[in-house]
Protein backbone atom coordinates (compact mmCIF):
# COMPACT_ATOMS: atom_id res chain seq x y z
CA UNK A 1 0.00 0.00 0.00
CA UNK A 2 1.81 3.12 -0.83
CA UNK A 3 1.65 6.28 1.49
CA UNK A 4 -0.63 7.99 -0.03
CA UNK A 5 -3.29 5.57 -0.51
CA UNK A 6 -3.09 5.02 3.49
CA UNK A 7 -3.64 8.80 3.37
CA UNK A 8 -6.54 8.97 1.72
CA UNK A 9 -8.18 6.04 3.15
CA UNK A 10 -7.28 7.06 6.90
CA UNK A 11 -9.57 10.24 5.59
CA UNK A 12 -12.24 8.62 3.79
CA UNK A 13 -12.69 6.52 7.35
CA UNK A 14 -12.75 10.07 9.24
CA UNK A 15 -15.55 11.49 6.89
CA UNK A 16 -17.68 8.04 7.51
CA UNK A 17 -17.01 8.89 11.25
CA UNK A 18 -18.41 12.21 10.59
CA UNK A 19 -21.40 10.92 8.98
CA UNK A 20 -20.16 11.77 5.67
CA UNK A 21 -20.12 10.57 1.66
CA UNK A 22 -17.40 8.53 0.38
CA UNK A 23 -16.87 7.26 -2.84
CA UNK A 24 -15.83 4.32 -2.24
CA UNK A 25 -14.33 1.47 -5.35
CA UNK A 26 -15.10 -2.20 -5.54
CA UNK A 27 -14.61 -4.38 -7.62
CA UNK A 28 -17.87 -4.26 -9.07
CA UNK A 29 -18.77 -0.68 -9.15
CA UNK A 30 -18.47 2.04 -6.94
CA UNK A 31 -19.74 2.78 -4.03
CA UNK A 32 -21.61 6.04 -2.38
CA UNK A 33 -20.35 4.98 0.92
CA UNK A 34 -22.24 5.89 4.84
CA UNK A 35 -21.87 4.61 8.11
CA UNK A 36 -24.50 2.01 8.08
CA UNK A 37 -25.26 2.86 11.31
CA UNK A 38 -25.81 6.60 11.10
CA UNK A 39 -29.33 7.35 10.19
CA UNK A 40 -28.35 10.80 9.04
CA UNK A 41 -25.45 9.78 6.45
CA UNK A 42 -27.88 7.09 5.06
CA UNK A 43 -30.64 9.84 4.60
CA UNK A 44 -27.79 11.90 2.89
CA UNK A 45 -26.98 8.77 0.29
CA UNK A 46 -30.89 8.76 -0.66
CA UNK A 47 -30.36 12.37 -0.63
CA UNK A 48 -27.68 12.78 -2.99
CA UNK A 49 -28.73 9.64 -5.52
CA UNK A 50 -32.42 10.89 -5.00
CA UNK A 51 -33.06 7.61 -4.57
CA UNK A 52 -36.83 6.33 -3.57
CA UNK A 53 -37.08 5.49 -0.08
CA UNK A 54 -38.36 1.84 -0.68
CA UNK A 55 -35.37 0.97 -2.36
CA UNK A 56 -33.24 -0.41 0.40
CA UNK A 57 -29.24 0.03 0.72
CA UNK A 58 -26.37 -3.03 0.55
CA UNK A 59 -24.35 -3.19 3.89
CA UNK A 60 -20.21 -3.91 3.20
CA UNK A 61 -18.39 -5.88 5.62
CA UNK A 62 -14.94 -7.70 5.96
CA UNK A 63 -15.91 -11.66 6.53
CA UNK A 64 -18.60 -13.75 7.41
CA UNK A 65 -18.40 -12.92 11.30
CA UNK A 66 -18.99 -9.48 10.83
CA UNK A 67 -22.09 -10.00 8.77
CA UNK A 68 -23.68 -12.38 11.00
CA UNK A 69 -24.03 -9.54 13.80
CA UNK A 70 -26.34 -7.99 11.77
CA UNK A 71 -28.06 -11.17 9.43
CA UNK A 72 -29.01 -14.64 10.46
CA UNK A 73 -26.67 -17.30 8.09
CA UNK A 74 -28.18 -21.04 7.68
CA UNK A 75 -25.91 -22.93 6.17
CA UNK A 76 -26.62 -22.31 2.16
CA UNK A 77 -26.01 -18.77 3.18
CA UNK A 78 -23.08 -19.81 5.34
CA UNK A 79 -21.46 -22.13 1.75
CA UNK A 80 -21.89 -19.40 -0.45
CA UNK A 81 -20.34 -16.48 2.02
CA UNK A 82 -17.66 -19.02 2.55
CA UNK A 83 -17.39 -19.83 -1.61
CA UNK A 84 -17.93 -16.10 -2.88
CA UNK A 85 -16.78 -14.09 -0.07
CA UNK A 86 -14.67 -11.26 -0.39
CA UNK A 87 -16.68 -10.81 -4.07
CA UNK A 88 -19.67 -10.06 -6.02
CA UNK A 89 -22.23 -11.79 -4.15
CA UNK A 90 -24.90 -10.03 -1.90
CA UNK A 91 -26.87 -12.21 0.28
CA UNK A 92 -30.65 -11.08 1.27
CA UNK A 93 -31.13 -12.68 4.55
CA UNK A 94 -33.12 -12.03 8.06
CA UNK A 95 -32.43 -9.55 9.70
CA UNK A 96 -31.26 -9.64 13.32
CA UNK A 97 -33.66 -7.70 16.06
CA UNK A 98 -29.62 -6.72 17.68
CA UNK A 99 -28.11 -5.09 14.41
CA UNK A 100 -27.45 -1.43 14.90
CA UNK A 101 -27.53 -1.01 11.36
CA UNK A 102 -29.77 2.20 10.62
CA UNK A 103 -33.51 1.18 9.66
CA UNK A 104 -33.89 3.15 6.85
CA UNK A 105 -30.98 1.10 5.29
CA UNK A 106 -33.58 -2.51 5.48
CA UNK A 107 -36.32 0.04 4.23
CA UNK A 108 -39.15 -0.96 6.49
CA UNK A 109 -37.96 -4.90 5.59
CA UNK A 110 -37.09 -7.80 7.58
CA UNK A 111 -34.40 -8.80 5.76
CA UNK A 112 -30.67 -7.53 5.37
CA UNK A 113 -28.34 -7.42 2.31
CA UNK A 114 -24.60 -8.14 3.20
CA UNK A 115 -21.61 -8.58 1.20
CA UNK A 116 -17.74 -8.26 1.54
CA UNK A 117 -16.56 -6.87 -1.43
CA UNK A 118 -13.36 -7.77 -2.60
CA UNK A 119 -11.30 -4.58 -3.73
CA UNK A 120 -8.17 -4.32 -1.40
CA UNK A 121 -8.83 -0.54 -0.98
CA UNK A 122 -12.59 -1.46 -0.14
CA UNK A 123 -11.28 -3.72 2.39
CA UNK A 124 -8.92 -0.80 3.88
CA UNK A 125 -11.73 1.80 4.01
CA UNK A 126 -14.19 -1.14 5.73
CA UNK A 127 -11.05 -2.40 8.26
CA UNK A 128 -9.87 1.65 8.87
CA UNK A 129 -13.30 1.95 9.62
CA UNK A 130 -14.10 -0.73 11.87
CA UNK A 131 -18.06 -0.67 11.05
CA UNK A 132 -20.65 -1.68 8.81
CA UNK A 133 -20.52 0.28 5.70
CA UNK A 134 -24.39 1.14 3.74
CA UNK A 135 -22.93 1.97 -0.37
CA UNK A 136 -25.31 1.88 -3.53
CA UNK A 137 -23.85 2.17 -6.60
CA UNK A 138 -22.43 5.80 -7.11
CA UNK A 139 -24.73 7.26 -9.79
CA UNK A 140 -28.24 9.41 -9.57
CA UNK A 141 -30.87 6.33 -8.99
CA UNK A 142 -31.65 5.26 -12.39
CA UNK A 143 -28.62 6.59 -14.06
CA UNK A 144 -25.58 4.07 -15.38
CA UNK A 145 -23.66 3.30 -12.48
CA UNK A 146 -19.88 4.30 -12.37
CA UNK A 147 -16.95 2.42 -13.12
CA UNK A 148 -14.45 4.71 -12.42
CA UNK A 149 -13.85 8.06 -9.98
CA UNK A 150 -13.99 10.35 -12.99
CA UNK A 151 -18.13 8.72 -13.10
CA UNK A 152 -18.05 9.45 -9.50
CA UNK A 153 -16.94 13.03 -9.22
CA UNK A 154 -19.61 14.32 -12.75
CA UNK A 155 -22.23 12.46 -11.38
CA UNK A 156 -22.48 14.54 -8.10
CA UNK A 157 -20.08 17.41 -9.69
CA UNK A 158 -23.77 19.73 -9.28
CA UNK A 159 -23.51 19.29 -5.41
CA UNK A 160 -19.81 19.02 -4.20
CA UNK A 161 -21.05 19.09 -0.51
CA UNK A 162 -23.05 15.66 -1.45
CA UNK A 163 -19.55 13.49 -1.37
CA UNK A 164 -16.18 14.33 1.07
CA UNK A 165 -14.07 11.77 -0.54
CA UNK A 166 -13.82 10.12 -3.74
CA UNK A 167 -10.97 7.10 -3.48
CA UNK A 168 -9.17 6.03 -6.36
CA UNK A 169 -9.20 2.39 -7.10
CA UNK A 170 -8.97 2.59 -10.75
CA UNK A 171 -11.41 0.97 -13.35
CA UNK A 172 -13.83 -1.51 -11.63
CA UNK A 173 -12.52 -4.55 -12.56
CA UNK A 174 -15.67 -6.71 -12.47
CA UNK A 175 -18.08 -3.73 -13.80
CA UNK A 176 -21.33 -5.22 -12.96
CA UNK A 177 -22.79 -5.30 -9.50
CA UNK A 178 -22.74 -8.05 -7.72
CA UNK A 179 -25.38 -10.78 -8.10
CA UNK A 180 -28.03 -10.68 -5.10
CA UNK A 181 -29.53 -13.95 -3.59
CA UNK A 182 -32.03 -14.87 -1.32
CA UNK A 183 -31.98 -18.47 0.04
CA UNK A 184 -35.47 -19.22 0.78
CA UNK A 185 -37.20 -21.74 2.71
CA UNK A 186 -37.47 -23.83 -0.31
CA UNK A 187 -35.27 -22.40 -3.02
CA UNK A 188 -32.46 -19.86 -2.94
CA UNK A 189 -34.03 -16.81 -5.40
CA UNK A 190 -32.08 -14.92 -8.29
CA UNK A 191 -33.09 -11.64 -7.08
CA UNK A 192 -30.57 -9.40 -9.43
CA UNK A 193 -28.23 -11.41 -11.85
CA UNK A 194 -24.72 -9.61 -11.55
CA UNK A 195 -20.44 -10.13 -11.60
CA UNK A 196 -21.10 -13.91 -9.71
CA UNK A 197 -22.56 -16.03 -12.38
CA UNK A 198 -25.93 -18.32 -11.96
CA UNK A 199 -23.54 -21.55 -12.95
CA UNK A 200 -20.53 -20.48 -10.47
CA UNK A 201 -23.97 -20.03 -7.51
CA UNK A 202 -26.04 -23.01 -8.62
CA UNK A 203 -22.56 -25.36 -8.54
CA UNK A 204 -22.61 -24.30 -4.59
CA UNK A 205 -26.14 -25.18 -4.15
CA UNK A 206 -25.98 -28.32 -5.49
CA UNK A 207 -29.72 -26.88 -6.79
CA UNK A 208 -30.84 -24.35 -9.59
CA UNK A 209 -31.46 -20.35 -8.38
CA UNK A 210 -35.62 -19.90 -9.04
CA UNK A 211 -36.63 -16.24 -10.13
CA UNK A 212 -39.01 -14.41 -7.30
CA UNK A 213 -42.37 -14.84 -7.89
CA UNK A 214 -42.69 -11.13 -8.08
CA UNK A 215 -39.88 -8.85 -8.05
CA UNK A 216 -41.63 -5.98 -6.58
CA UNK A 217 -41.47 -7.51 -3.65
CA UNK A 218 -38.44 -9.50 -3.58
CA UNK A 219 -36.38 -6.77 -4.67
CA UNK A 220 -37.83 -3.36 -4.28
CA UNK A 221 -34.64 -1.67 -6.45
CA UNK A 222 -35.43 -3.90 -9.27
CA UNK A 223 -37.17 -1.21 -10.98
CA UNK A 224 -38.42 -1.29 -14.66
CA UNK A 225 -35.67 1.36 -16.24
CA UNK A 226 -32.44 1.33 -14.79
CA UNK A 227 -29.07 1.79 -15.96
CA UNK A 228 -30.26 4.79 -18.58
CA UNK A 229 -28.08 6.54 -20.36
CA UNK A 230 -29.87 9.61 -21.87
CA UNK A 231 -30.35 8.31 -25.38
CA UNK A 232 -32.48 5.73 -26.57
CA UNK A 233 -31.43 2.25 -26.27
CA UNK A 234 -32.07 -0.31 -29.04
CA UNK A 235 -30.97 -3.90 -28.54
CA UNK A 236 -29.92 -6.97 -30.59
CA UNK A 237 -29.45 -4.69 -33.38
CA UNK A 238 -26.87 -6.22 -36.36
CA UNK A 239 -26.14 -2.76 -37.40
CA UNK A 240 -27.17 0.60 -36.31
CA UNK A 241 -29.24 2.81 -38.70
CA UNK A 242 -27.95 6.84 -39.76
CA UNK A 243 -29.79 8.37 -36.64
CA UNK A 244 -27.97 5.59 -33.82
CA UNK A 245 -24.04 5.11 -32.44
CA UNK A 246 -23.23 1.23 -32.38
CA UNK A 247 -22.36 -0.89 -29.51
CA UNK A 248 -20.72 -4.41 -30.87
CA UNK A 249 -19.82 -7.64 -30.00
CA UNK A 250 -17.42 -9.78 -31.11
CA UNK A 251 -17.51 -9.66 -34.28
CA UNK A 252 -20.55 -7.52 -34.85
CA UNK A 253 -19.19 -4.46 -35.32
CA UNK A 254 -18.84 -3.34 -38.86
CA UNK A 255 -17.35 0.42 -39.96
CA UNK A 256 -19.77 2.17 -38.30
CA UNK A 257 -19.48 5.51 -36.26
CA UNK A 258 -19.31 6.58 -33.50
CA UNK A 259 -19.31 2.90 -32.18
CA UNK A 260 -16.98 1.07 -29.55
CA UNK A 261 -16.54 -2.81 -29.36
CA UNK A 262 -17.64 -4.53 -26.15
CA UNK A 263 -15.27 -7.24 -27.03
CA UNK A 264 -13.77 -7.95 -30.28
CA UNK A 265 -13.06 -11.61 -29.18
CA UNK A 266 -17.03 -11.97 -27.60
CA UNK A 267 -14.95 -12.42 -23.86
CA UNK A 268 -18.12 -12.16 -21.97
CA UNK A 269 -15.57 -10.96 -18.86
CA UNK A 270 -14.21 -7.99 -20.45
CA UNK A 271 -17.59 -7.27 -21.94
CA UNK A 272 -18.78 -6.62 -18.45
CA UNK A 273 -16.01 -4.96 -17.23
CA UNK A 274 -16.25 -2.54 -20.42
CA UNK A 275 -20.10 -2.06 -20.75
CA UNK A 276 -21.27 0.67 -18.43
CA UNK A 277 -17.98 3.16 -19.45
CA UNK A 278 -18.81 2.43 -23.14
CA UNK A 279 -22.25 3.34 -23.11
CA UNK A 280 -21.06 6.64 -21.20
CA UNK A 281 -18.77 7.51 -24.10
CA UNK A 282 -21.58 6.23 -26.37
CA UNK A 283 -24.16 8.19 -25.05
CA UNK A 284 -21.83 11.61 -24.46
CA UNK A 285 -21.43 10.83 -28.51
CA UNK A 286 -25.06 10.73 -28.92
CA UNK A 287 -25.19 14.48 -27.56
CA UNK A 288 -22.64 16.09 -29.40
CA UNK A 289 -23.56 14.67 -32.79
CA UNK A 290 -27.35 14.60 -31.92
CA UNK A 291 -28.27 10.69 -32.95
CA UNK A 292 -31.23 9.69 -30.88
CA UNK A 293 -30.17 6.06 -30.07
CA UNK A 294 -27.69 3.40 -29.05
CA UNK A 295 -27.95 0.05 -31.36
CA UNK A 296 -26.62 -2.27 -29.18
CA UNK A 297 -25.51 -6.48 -30.86
CA UNK A 298 -27.08 -9.41 -29.18
CA UNK A 299 -25.11 -10.46 -26.40
CA UNK A 300 -24.90 -14.14 -25.68
CA UNK A 301 -26.94 -14.95 -22.61
CA UNK A 302 -24.42 -17.62 -21.09
CA UNK A 303 -22.25 -16.62 -18.04
CA UNK A 304 -22.21 -12.80 -17.13
CA UNK A 305 -23.89 -12.63 -20.28
CA UNK A 306 -27.23 -12.95 -18.22
CA UNK A 307 -26.61 -10.00 -16.37
CA UNK A 308 -25.29 -8.22 -19.00
CA UNK A 309 -28.64 -8.58 -20.69
CA UNK A 310 -30.48 -7.83 -17.28
CA UNK A 311 -28.54 -4.53 -17.15
CA UNK A 312 -29.19 -3.77 -21.00
CA UNK A 313 -33.53 -4.65 -21.02
CA UNK A 314 -33.27 -2.45 -18.27
CA UNK A 315 -31.39 0.29 -20.01
CA UNK A 316 -33.41 0.26 -22.80
CA UNK A 317 -36.88 -0.11 -21.07
CA UNK A 318 -39.57 2.81 -21.62
CA UNK A 319 -38.70 6.20 -19.25
CA UNK A 320 -40.50 7.05 -16.44
CA UNK A 321 -42.37 10.84 -17.07
O1 LIG B 1 -22.08 -4.42 -6.55
C1 LIG B 1 -22.91 -3.88 -5.82
O2 LIG B 1 -23.81 -4.51 -5.27
C2 LIG B 1 -22.79 -2.37 -5.60
C3 LIG B 1 -21.48 -2.10 -4.86
C4 LIG B 1 -21.31 -0.65 -4.51
O3 LIG B 1 -21.41 -2.92 -3.73
N1 LIG B 1 -23.92 -1.86 -4.91
C5 LIG B 1 -25.14 -1.77 -5.48
O4 LIG B 1 -26.08 -1.17 -4.68
O5 LIG B 1 -25.39 -2.16 -6.60
P1 LIG B 1 -27.47 -0.62 -5.22
O6 LIG B 1 -28.06 0.10 -4.07
O7 LIG B 1 -27.28 0.16 -6.48
O8 LIG B 1 -28.31 -1.91 -5.49
C6 LIG B 1 -28.69 -2.70 -4.39
C7 LIG B 1 -29.86 -3.55 -4.71
C8 LIG B 1 -31.14 -2.77 -4.91
O9 LIG B 1 -31.79 -3.28 -6.07
C9 LIG B 1 -31.94 -3.08 -3.65
O10 LIG B 1 -33.32 -3.05 -3.86
C10 LIG B 1 -31.46 -4.46 -3.32
O11 LIG B 1 -30.07 -4.40 -3.59
N2 LIG B 1 -31.61 -4.74 -1.89
C11 LIG B 1 -30.96 -4.19 -0.85
N3 LIG B 1 -31.44 -4.66 0.32
C12 LIG B 1 -32.40 -5.54 0.01
C13 LIG B 1 -33.29 -6.36 0.78
N4 LIG B 1 -33.27 -6.35 2.10
N5 LIG B 1 -34.16 -7.15 0.10
C14 LIG B 1 -34.19 -7.15 -1.25
N6 LIG B 1 -33.39 -6.40 -2.02
C15 LIG B 1 -32.52 -5.60 -1.42
MG1 LIG C 1 -27.51 0.87 -8.31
Amino acid sequence: MSDAIGVDVARAADALRAGRLVGLPTETVYGLAADATNDDAVARVFAAKGRPRFNPLIVHVADVGTAERHAAFDDRARALAEAFWPGPLTLVLPRRATSDVSLLVSAGLDTIAVRAPAHPIARMVIDAFGGPIAAPSANPSGAISPTSPAHVRAAFAGDPTAVDVVLDGGPSAVGLESTIVRPGPDAALLLRPGGATRDAIEAVLGAPLALPANDAVEAPGMLQSHYAPTAEVRLDADAPTADEAYLGFGDRHGPYRPALNLSPTGDLVEAAANLFAYLRRLDDACRRERLAAIAVAPIPREGLGEAINDRLARAAAPRPT
